[in-house]
């Protein structure tokens, strides 16, 4: 008889766990699966002491180490690393772009990939996020995101930074909001972003625009979203792309003559992106480098050295007249980014023009 209730006992202990066990299978939410590219940048670098924030080495730091440096992450998300380059980001190139675009679109389309973080140098993050905007071609989140100080600093940057872009990677909420970039506790959009610090931790800013949302504590919260249209929303697809058309940038100063608009042509420039004063104006004596440059075919949009604001067509120049195209409030570099998938379309300034008012 004792022997009877002990078994009852014990099935009955098993039953009990087993259902808790089951009941807490039910509840644990799963675990998102995260991918991160690294590409090198100050997040994967190191100096030669902890005070050492300027004069360090990027690009040192291999993926696996940056993953291993924030154990936290594996409370997160299923996080696995790939190296795809590792450069300084001053150095990244058109095919470095198109490398990481179609490796990007190769995992998205994977049912096992949740989200993608991309450790990124700052200096031209802003750049990679861009294109990325216009070519990713699916709407789960692609995070980028770099630091400051490198990983060998006191109150180094990158750690929590990487930890709240795996986070953001792997939200729900932050799928179908275009290429993110995370730094210092505030979400950007790829495209509207632009660094405007040399040496801070709050370089990243959206000027006029804002964030999209920011961090408290482990929870994203978003304010708002970039009506401008991203990703699968695009016309441009790099699946068959080698290489893009050659864009370079002319920058306007005072007693500018137009001789870099005349080496930008010699140079087999398809199209140039004028940094003009003010809201995008040309100088008096470049006109005679512009006109040359329209006569060899070359696509010339005017953006400003200014750092924010909307080019207003036909404000500052006859753009119908001429055949320029504004740049809406895209700066120079994103502008440049779009004119040369724009050329990989079409040569037709009004069909350009429509690009300009909706990417
Ligand atoms: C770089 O852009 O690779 C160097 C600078 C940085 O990451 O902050």
């Amino acid at each position: 008889m004792k022997k009877r209730i002990l078994s009852i006992f014990v099935t009955l202990c098993l039953l009990v766990v087993c259902l808790q066990v089951v009941a807490f299978a039910a509840e644990a939410p799963e675990k998102p699966n995260v991918v991160i590219l690294a590409t090198g940048g100050t997040i994967a670098g190191a100096g030669v002491s902890s005070t050492a924030t300027v004069g360090y080495t990027a690009a040192v730091t291999a993926v696996d180490k940056l993953i291993s440096n924030v154990p936290e992450l594996t409370k997160v998300a299923n996080v696995r690393g790939e190296q795809v380059f590792q450069i300084a980001s001053e150095s990244i190139t058109m095919e470095n772009w198109l490398t990481l675009a179609k490796r990007v679109n190769q995992l998205l389309a994977q049912d096992n990939v949740d989200g993608i973080v991309i450790t990124h140098g700052t200096d031209t993050l802003e750049e990679t996020a861009y294109f990325l905007d216009l070519v990713v071609k699916s709407e789960k989140p692609v995070v980028l995101v770099g630091s400051m100080r490198p990983g060998t600093a006191m109150s180094a940057d990158g750690p929590l930074n990487l930890y709240r872009a795996v986070i953001l990677a792997g939200t729900k909420e932050a799928a179908g909001k275009g290429v993110m970039v995370m730094l210092n506790d505030t979400i950007h959009s790829g495209r509207e972003v632009t660094k405007t610090i040399t040496d801070r931790v709050d370089t990243f800013q959206a000027p006029i625009v804002g964030a999209l949302g920011v961090f408290t504590g482990d929870k994203p919260v978003f304010y708002r979203q970039s009506l401008r249209k991203n990703t699968v929303a695009t016309e441009f697809d790099v699946t068959n792309l080698t290489s893009l058309p050659r864009v370079d940038i002319v920058y306007h100063y005072a007693g500018n003559a137009g001789t870099m608009i005349d080496a930008a042509v010699n140079a087999g420039a398809k199209g140039i992106v004028h940094a003009g004063t003010g809201n995008g104006s040309i100088g008096k004596a470049e006109y005679p480098a512009v006109e040359n440059a329209l006569k060899n075919g070359v696509v010339i949009v005017r953006s400003a050295r200014v750092g924010s604001g909307i080019i207003a067509r036909n404000g500052e120049a006859n753009d119908d007249k001429f055949g320029f195209i504004a740049s809406d409030n895209l700066n120079p570099q994103k502008a440049r980014i779009l004119l040369m998938l724009a050329l990989t379309k079409t040569t037709d300034v009004h069909e350009i023009q429509q690009m300009f008012w909706k990417y």
